[in-house]
């Protein structure tokens, strides 16, 4: 048992406490049970007796849900740094990078794999991530991207088969879409939970994204898509008619993707990734547009050695709500209920009563601060299933 008092402000992203949608109580206190969930979330002033003796105070500092990163791609060997430096002098970014990381990731043995990958998930669990996705997608061959999800597994559930990332060099589109469909699927489906497909310039078209879609439904597999992050295209309302949990980047949309997205009813997420624009130098999406139609929005890192190599949650907070247009509260909403919901989890991503006890404890008295102070480091403590995880309470 854990018992937290002294919090100035507690985000639960609970809708039945009746007090909007992130669920905000002011001078509260947290308890959690001995099974890891929460077992009290509510005033400092209701807490039961019996809970009082132990509580740690906080001393005024705030209370989030752990963010949820529902779109990563950790699994790689080597970085792109030239690629960067080459772009920031004007080069434009193209999926056609991909395939240096291809050959490093295809280079690297799984030891060392598994190392780089738990690098960055410890990187992100210090900002305040609990739980993230991550996919393959750098190994491109039946062996390489089996192996990818393999090193997935080790450091998350939610792992996402991207055999179809990009065509790689030396195969033909036809043969290899044939491949992902039959052979590589069959070795990977029993490691993923997932299936991916960049549907983009320079990836795949969305007739074959679809055929690659479907078997990987009928294969047992949720879908996603990463569907107009280079330009418009059908993407995004192919991964609707789908019925895809979540369609990501959702940088270039027209009034019928935004309609569509909105139709679903929040079966399929957007799922927008400002680091992503911000470190390829590309035009931020337009969340307002997206949120005032209706549609569930998440944020998510893309953290990957090519279009953006961070994994920082709050600093997509900061860029939705300074370049996007997003509040305060919709920007920490979609990081951590958002992401859940593009993972269909409601387990996650929130504190109420009965919860996985993942949260964070900022150096802040609001979770404003979080895009107030953007590029400080504000989370002072993580806890992942009721335990310290990251960081301290001192
Ligand atoms: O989500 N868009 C496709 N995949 C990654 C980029 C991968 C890379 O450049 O290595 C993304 O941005
Ligand atoms: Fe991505």
């Amino acid at each position: 048992m854990l018992a937290l008092t002294g919090i100035s402000t507690l985000v639960t992203n609970d809708i039945t406490l009746e007090r909007g949608k992130l669920g905000i109580v002011a001078n509260a206190a947290l308890v959690v049970s001995d099974d890891n969930k929460i077992a009290f979330a509510g005033e400092a002033a209701n807490l039961p007796h019996e809970y009082k003796s132990s509580a740690i105070d906080l001393n005024g500092r705030a209370i989030i849900p752990g963010f949820v990163d529902s779109h990563t791609h950790l699994v790689f060997g080597g970085d792109r740094a030239e690629e960067f430096e080459a772009r920031m002098s004007g080069k434009p970014y193209s999926a056609g990078g991909i395939r240096t990381t291809v050959a490093a990731t295809r280079n690297s043995d799984n030891d060392a794999l598994v190392a780089n990958a738990r690098r960055l998930a410890n990187e992100a669990l210090h900002t305040g991530t609990t739980t993230l996705e991550t996919k393959s997608g750098y190994g491109l061959s039946v062996i390489d991207e089996t192996r990818s999800l393999q090193v997935a597994n080790a450091i998350t559930s939610e792992t996402t088969f991207l055999g179809a990332h990009v065509v790689p060099a030396d195969s033909q589109i036809n043969e290899y879409v044939d491949l992902i469909c039959g052979e590589m699927l069959d070795n990977c489906a029993p490691h993923a939970k997932w299936i991916d497909v960049f549907c983009d310039r320079g990836a795949f078209e969305v007739d074959h994204a679809r055929a690659i879609l479907q078997a990987g439904a009928k294969a047992g597999l949720g879908l996603r898509i990463h569907a107009n992050q280079l330009q418009h295209g059908g993407g995004v309302q192919l991964g609707v008619e789908l019925g895809v949990a979540s369609c990501d980047h959702c940088t270039h949309l027209d009034s019928a993707d935004i309609d569509a997205l909105a139709d679903s009813k929040g079966k399929t997420v957007a799922t927008l990734l400002p680091t992503a624009e911000l470190c390829t130098r590309s035009q931020f999406p337009d969340a307002r547009q997206l949120i005032d139609a209706g549609v569930t929005v998440a944020l998510a890192s893309d953290c990957n050695p090519g279009s953006s190599y961070t994994t920082s949650m709050p600093l997509a907070i900061s860029l939705a709500v300074l370049n996007m247009k997003m509040t305060c509260d919709e920007a920490v909403w979609s990081a951590t209920a958002g992401g859940a919901a593009a993972l269909r989890r409601s387990d996650i991503g929130n504190l109420a009563v009965g919860s996985q006890a993942d949260f964070a404890v900022l150096n802040a008295r609001s979770h404003i601060h979080l895009a107030y102070r953007p590029g400080v480091k504000l989370v002072d403590a993580v806890y992942v299933r009721g335990q310290l995880a990251a960081g301290s309470l001192r």
